[in-house]
């Protein structure tokens, strides 16, 4: 069994936030924290954090608390950010031209090293260090510099068949926010990752109208007795 069958999907999920919160830590000069300060910093339960890191073993030790930077290297290694994931993006109109340049895929185990379009106004395009390509030379780079991401930023329509080719050509994982439910037939490697930036909104809005209802159930009965 590998150490990452070990952990959870839940607690995997909750990885790259660790990972963000250990790398400030580091660069504050903090080189050991216990759950309980950790936990007041990342606004969660100290057991939370406990049970969580408890996966890995080793780290946390009663009376010492955690060792930052070693944490912070086994959380990396097990989320596979110590590697060089080379990634493709597919649609290079509004949105791939934001995560093309305002991105550092670095810092997450990625090398953005193609970007593809089929309009022909994009191809030629410069964004960053890359130049957009045609659709037309997907499979002959795909070939030789053998990318294993796909981030989809193409629309809904056009979805089902590019992701087919990419998979065909060898994409391992689709980092996919065009909307379109991923499936593929007979390919069972693959990994999905559907980002819908919309959900997140909807989570504050439901945050807002909470608040506000909790404070309208609140008010005082003070109006009414006006009236009486
Ligand atoms: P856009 O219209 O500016 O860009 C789409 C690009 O895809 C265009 O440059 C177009 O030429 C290209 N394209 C279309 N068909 C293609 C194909 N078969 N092969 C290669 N390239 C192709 O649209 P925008 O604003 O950049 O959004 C892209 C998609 O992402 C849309 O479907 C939109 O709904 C979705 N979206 C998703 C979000 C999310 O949170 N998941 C957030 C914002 C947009």
């Amino acid at each position: 069994m590998s150490k990452n069958d070990k952990v959870s999907n839940s607690v995997i999920r909750r990885l790259p936030r660790y990972y963000r919160f250990l790398g400030e830590l580091i660069s504050e000069g903090v080189s050991k924290i216990s759950s309980r300060e950790l936990a007041e910093r990342m606004n969660v339960t100290a057991s939370q954090i406990r049970q969580d890191l408890n996966c890995f073993g080793g780290f946390g030790q009663q009376g010492y608390g955690y060792n930052v930077s070693e944490l912070r290297s086994e959380i990396g290694e097990i989320l596979g950010i110590d590697r060089d994931h080379p990634a493709v993006l597919i649609g290079a109109g509004n949105l791939g031209r934001a995560l093309s340049v305002h991105l550092d895929y670095a810092k997450y185990g990625c090398r953005l090293c193609g970007i593809f379009d089929s309009s022909e106004t994009l191809v030629g395009m410069r964004l960053g260090q890359l130049t957009v390509s045609p659709m037309s030379a997907l499979a002959g780079f795909c070939e030789k510099y053998k990318p294993v991401i796909a981030i989809l930023c193409i629309p809904k329509e056009a979805a089902p068949e590019v992701c087919e080719q990419l998979a065909s050509l060898g994409i391992k994982a689709f980092w996919n926010f065009s909307h379109y439910d991923i499936s593929l037939e007979n390919i069972s490697d693959v990994v999905i990752e559907n980002v819908h930036l919309g959900d997140s909104l909807m989570a504050l809005c439901y945050g807002i109208s909470k608040n506000e209802k909790d404070k309208e159930n609140s008010v005082p009965e003070e109006n009414g007795n006006e009236e009486a």
